[in-house]
């Protein structure tokens, strides 16, 4: 490898947010003249962007990053950086150092545009540099993106949440809602398109409540964005169930570029866990929200996230989120167990639920959703489905890529498939993905 370039390479943890900040972490890192590296060993510096939703997130990242201990002491040059949600927690940038002396620079979640000035300032002097901001500041526009999952795009509209769920970390680490100015959002997408991105995910903690600052809201944003001109699918997330209405749904069910699936977590199905929750719905207007997308929409893939484990829940609790299971049938939920957040209220509750108890409900619902996914899976076969190829599969040898349901496919295409919409034919299942060919 040609040396004299500078090399970095990127660890990212948790949620697409996540994803998409590092794709700017490594927009200034290329600003900079530094290239991507395909490995830690050869690069010149090394970035974590840290996650703190559960502990098994931190844990990983804690053990990934005590591993650097070794390189860093063969390769006095190498610069290692940590940033995100993990470091943002109160007083955890400090314990990091602690116990990780060998990290150049810590940042949080409100520095990241400062990331080059950090990085500038770290190359003259040897201490490590620790600046986690405790407050958010305005949102800034212009950071450089090398974005890295192309045929889709990555674009931001909110930033931190108000719900404060009582389990919830993001609202103490990612700091008050703020969204973007519509026209700024709009303008990122137009340019998007034409750079022949085929398809666009918006990002916030919570979509649905954009504007609310500004005076506009979601269903605007969403009716905007489909008017620019060429094939292009719009996806957002993550959903908040209060605050899904019939404009939306509305605007949603009028866009040819709105897909038809959307991410909606109940977290729970019994209500008096979402009352403990702080979700501030119950599991009727959840169900009524149902009926009102499939009403407009009535082809709508919904999927969810589900959490076992919460402080008090009784076995009854948890059948009620089984029976919302079975009642709403899924595309597909994401299952979590329970996790104790330092600093949130959940935290702090009594009936905290045995592990084994836990792992045993959530063994329960992934079971029940593939049985539900799988019968779904069944209804493909012999249908057509337009895909947008999204990349190939080494080990399946095969391309793959999504319907407009959220659905993966796989199928028999070629290199100059990824990025354009292709025909496919689905004859079988493979679990919960489906196999087909090209037509
Ligand atoms: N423990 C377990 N799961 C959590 N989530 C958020 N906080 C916690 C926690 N403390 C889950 C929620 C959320 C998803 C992104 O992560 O289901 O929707
Ligand atoms: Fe967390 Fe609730 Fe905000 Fe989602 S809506 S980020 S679960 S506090």
């Amino acid at each position: 490898m040609e040396r004299n370039e500078k090399r970095y390479y990127i660890t990212t943890y948790g949620c697409q947010m996540n994803i998409h900040e590092s794709e700017k972490l490594a927009g200034i890192l290329t600003s900079l003249g530094y290239k991507p590296s395909e490995n830690e060993l050869n690069a010149d510096i090394i970035v974590f962007n840290t996650c703190c939703i559960r502990e098994n997130a931190e844990n990983t990242a804690d053990g990934n990053i005590g591993a650097l201990k070794k390189l860093k002491k063969n390769k006095k040059d190498l610069i290692i950086a940590v940033g995100g949600c993990m470091t943002q927690q109160v007083g955890y940038a400090e314990k990091l150092h602690q116990k990780f002396p060998f990290i150049d620079i810590i940042f949080g979640t409100h520095n990241l545009e400062n990331f080059k000035a950090l990085l500038e300032t770290k190359l003259k002097q040897k201490r490590t540099l620790i600046e986690v901001l405790e407050k958010e500041g305005e949102i800034v526009e212009g950071t450089p993106k090398t974005r890295t999952s192309y045929p889709n795009a990555w674009v931001n509209i909110t930033y931190g949440c108000n719900n404060f769920c009582t389990y919830c970390i993001v609202p103490y680490v990612r700091g008050r809602e703020r969204s973007r100015m519509l026209n700024d959002i709009v303008n990122e997408c137009k340019e998007l398109v034409a750079e022949g991105y085929k398809e666009i995910t918006l990002l916030g903690q919570n979509v649905n409540s954009y504007g609310k600052d500004l005076g506009v809201d979601f269903a605007d944003l969403i009716s905007e964005i489909s008017k620019i001109e060429g094939k292009f699918r719009l996806r957002y997330m993550t959903n908040h169930p209060k605050d899904l209405n019939e404009k939306l749904i509305i605007a949603l069910s009028k866009s040819d570029k709105a897909c038809r699936s959307i991410h909606l977590p109940i977290q729970a199905g019994s209500n008096r866990i979402l009352k403990l929750m702080n979700r501030k719905y119950d599991r009727e207007s959840y169900f009524e929200k149902v009926e009102m997308l499939r009403k407009y929409m009535p082809d709508i893939a919904i999927t969810t996230d589900i959490m076992v484990g919460f402080p008090t829940e009784t076995e009854q609790d948890f059948l009620d989120t089984v029976d919302v299971l079975k009642k709403v049938g899924f595309a597909g939920a994401f299952t979590f167990v329970y996790s104790k957040r330092e600093g949130t209220p959940a935290a702090k509750m009594d009936g905290q639920i045995d592990e084994s108890v836990s792992k045993k409900r959530i063994m329960h619902l992934i079971d029940l959703q593939n049985q539900i996914n799988r019968n779904q899976s069944k209804q493909y076969i012999g249908k057509v489905v337009e895909v947008l190829c999204e990349g190939y599969d080494e080990k399946k040898d095969m391309y793959l890529g999504r319907d407009t349901y959220g659905r993966m496919l796989y199928f028999n295409g070629e290199q100059s498939d990824i990025g354009n919409f292709v025909n496919v034919k689905v004859e079988k299942t493979g679990g919960i993905s489906l196999v087909g060919q090209k037509v």
